[in-house]
């Protein structure tokens, strides 16, 4: 399964062809993809190059372009409340939701966040995910989101996987300063957003724009100032309530409009007349239990571009894999698997502003790529939970894939 075609979003009737060679070859040139067709075309080159021979369904590697990937512990006492019956604002207001993952966060050493967060990032890696977007969001104070920010640097460099780092400096309020929004604002824009962009340790800014959290004002000034910066823009948007946060993505000129279930009639309307990535999270939702998911139809048929991702996290999503997530975009977003899987990839990329360099198995790509034990490309969203991928290689080299399931939660010393 290629993706081949432009470098750019697909949309409408494009975003369900997609090209699917049979008994095909990839030749593979210092990291990048220098040719792809049928293998018989090969066959007269073949002493030039090392082989490998695979068998099942290749694709180009997957993109996660929504990510909280950097936390403590996972949040099991959120995850039972809500099975009694608490909604997302009461767990919140009674001390768990992001406030918990931050307060745990802050007392965590960086050392401590990096070995965490390698094992998660191999698992991520392990179902198939090649380029990853990162958030911060669990420090809200300057040094707590440096750290989150410099985990991810670190495990950039020491791991084969491209990771987009994004500051959330804006995902809440903390606690400290719940009566004084304003100066918490004043702190994100005049000292964290400064710090990040002199360590250059982002890029992009994120905003979690939503009744209650932060409002389309305050979504405005924060992302117009990381915008001055040099910041590419998203931002969580309509999520559990609408506010207009996918109108306000469009005006700015935003890569992404993350989540989208509440997006307002003139939200897809603007967001099919921008460049703005629609971004879909459709485990977050079915985690949280509910049926209300965004109208991914309506996106596609007004002519967004939409992707999708896991939105990883301790809270709302923690599911390490974009098959499962495809195969929630068919059942639950009544998406084609080959929407689904170009939403995966290519559109993807887009929302990363990376459409000419991932996402495709096409000459000039970065050559990562990830086999699956399949026959049909249509299973890599069909099996609904399981992990059928055997090989991912990152820029051409073969990544290790663990031995035996990675562990997600608070590592046991022995
Ligand atoms: O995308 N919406 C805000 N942020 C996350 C949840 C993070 C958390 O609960 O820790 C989300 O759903
Ligand atoms: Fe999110």
């Amino acid at each position: 399964m290629t993706g081949r075609g432009p470098a750019r979003a697909r949309r409408g009737a494009e975003l369900s062809e997609l090209e699917v060679l049979t008994d095909a070859a990839v030749l593979v040139e210092g990291g990048r993809i220098a040719w792809v067709g049928p293998r018989k075309e090969v066959r007269h080159l073949q002493s030039a190059y090392d082989e490998v021979e695979v068998r099942g369904v290749l694709f180009p590697g997957f993109v996660d372009c929504h990510t909280h990937a950097i936390f403590g512990a996972p949040r099991l006492d959120d995850h039972e409340r809500r099975a009694l019956g608490a909604t997302y604002q009461q767990i919140a207001a009674a001390g768990g939701g992001i406030l918990q993952s931050v307060r745990d966060l802050r007392s965590r050493s960086e050392a401590e966040l990096v070995a965490l967060s390698r094992a998660r990032l191999v698992a991520l890696r392990a179902h198939g995910s090649t380029t990853i977007e990162v958030k911060s969001g669990y420090g809200l104070e300057l040094e707590s989101e440096l750290k989150q920010l410099r985990v991810i640097r670190q495990l950039r460099d020491a791991e084969r996987l491209q990771l987009v780092p994004t500051f959330l400096g804006a995902h809440e309020v903390p606690a400290e300063y719940r009566s004084r929004r304003a100066e918490y604002l004043r702190l994100v824009i005049e000292d964290m957003l400064p710090a990040v962009v002199r360590e250059q340790l982002a890029r992009c800014c994120d905003v979690f724009c939503e009744p209650g959290v932060f409002d389309v004002g305050e979504t405005r000034t924060i992302l117009r100032a990381a915008r001055s910066a040099g910041l590419s823009l998203k931002l969580h948007a309509d999520e559990l309530a609408g506010s207009d946060g996918a109108v306000l993505a469009a005006e700015l000129g935003a890569l992404s409009a993350d989540h989208l279930a509440n997006v307002s009639d003139a939200g897809i309307r603007a967001l099919a007349a921008s460049e703005t990535v629609a971004v879909l999270l459709p485990a977050t939702m079915s985690f949280l239990g509910t049926r209300h998911q965004a109208p991914a139809r309506r996106l596609i048929d007004a002519g967004a571009a939409v992707a999708l991702a896991t939105d990883f996290n301790p809270g709302s999503s923690p599911t390490p894999g974009l098959p499962f997530v495809m195969s929630l975009a068919v059942s639950q977003l009544g998406m084609r698997h080959a929407e689904a899987v170009l939403a995966a990839t290519v559109n993807a990329a887009a929302a990363l502003g990376l459409a000419g360099d991932r996402g495709q198995i096409a000459p000039g790509f970065t050559a990562d790529l990830v086999l699956c034990n399949v026959s049909d490309w249509r299973e890599v969203a069909y099996w609904v939970g399981a992990n059928l991928v055997t090989a991912v290689w990152t820029a051409g080299s073969a990544c290790p894939l663990p031995s035996a399931p990675v562990s997600l939660g608070i590592h046991v010393e022995a």
